[in-house]
């Protein structure tokens, strides 16, 4: 399996990390055999197959719960669970058991958290303790209140002062990759030229060291809105609904099933069965 030193050699080489989310068994499997470096196990599972609005109500159960499915969909793929909301605020304490139950009931193989340099104690004592982390900075959709809506960030002097100090920060405190979301692309290319883990970007341009999408909108499964950044190589809403539609069609019509789909029997088996 891919390491954390195959990603570095892979950032040396010039060669892009691809990462895929994954939420359960079927799409782990696929995205392991289509050969993805990297699973995330996103809290956007949270919007993408539980319906909820946002990042927010996701709990560590939920994580552990597709983080299971994911494993035995991809034992053979290295994979980021993301830490949820609130689940490595309260205490250090309760950051480390939450990410200790990630990691051992999953099999994960690091942590992601959302955040900048006020995490460089946690990111040390999780490294320290053997839980590889890495980071999130940009948009960090489980502060989007805070942050006044999902927007790109980094746009000002200032905003990309801070997320450079926050790249800086993050890599001394030994995360093994930094997740760039919704950053102009220079920007992310300056911070990507002066880390020393890879960066992996979703809506961060091309020059980012990885690419990671959510595997609901490559794909067009489920979801209706796709952000700017999201290009999609399949329609499965299209071709999940002709299938649906087709099903209650036929059935109506008593073309399904046909002989072709159903068991038969020797007619005299059946005989006086009803007198
Ligand atoms: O939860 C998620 O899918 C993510 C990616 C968008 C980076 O954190
Ligand atoms: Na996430």
């Amino acid at each position: 399996m891919k390491t954390r030193r195959t990603f570095e050699k892979m950032k040396q080489e010039n060669e892009k990390i691809t990462m895929l989310t994954a939420y359960d068994y079927p799409s782990a499997k696929t995205a392991e055999n289509a050969g993805v470096d990297m699973i995330l196990v996103g809290d956007s599972l949270g919007m993408v197959v539980l319906g909820y609005d946002s990042t927010i109500p996701v709990t560590v159960d939920d994580m552990i719960h597709h983080g299971k499915a994911v494993k035995r969909g991809a034992p053979n793929t290295f994979t980021v669970v993301d830490l949820p909301f609130m689940s490595f605020h309260v205490s250090e304490a309760e950051a480390m058991r939450n990410a200790a139950r990630i990691v051992q009931e999953t099999g994960a193989d690091a942590v992601k958290l959302e955040g900048g340099q006020e995490l460089a104690p946690l990111i040390r004592k999780l490294t320290q303790a053997g839980i590889p982390v890495v980071g999130h900075i940009g948009l960090t959709p489980q502060t989007f209140q805070v942050l006044g809506g999902y927007r790109v960030q980094g746009k000002t002097t200032e905003e990309a002062r801070r997320l450079i100090e926050n790249a800086d920060v993050l890599n001394e405190a030994g995360v093994i990759s930094i997740v760039l979301e919704c950053v102009p692309a220079k920007l992310a290319t300056l911070i990507t030229e002066n880390s020393n883990v890879p960066t992996i970007g979703i809506g961060a341009g091309s020059g980012t060291d990885g690419q990671v999408l959510v595997y609901h909108d490559l794909l067009q499964y489920g979801v209706e809105r796709l952000a700017k950044f999201v290009k999609p190589q399949a329609n499965l809403n299209e071709s999940i609904d002709h299938a649906i539609r087709t099903y209650i069609s036929e059935v109506k019509a008593t073309d399904f099933p046909s002989d072709e789909h159903t068991y038969a029997i020797n007619d005299d088996v059946l005989d006086g069965l009803y007198g």
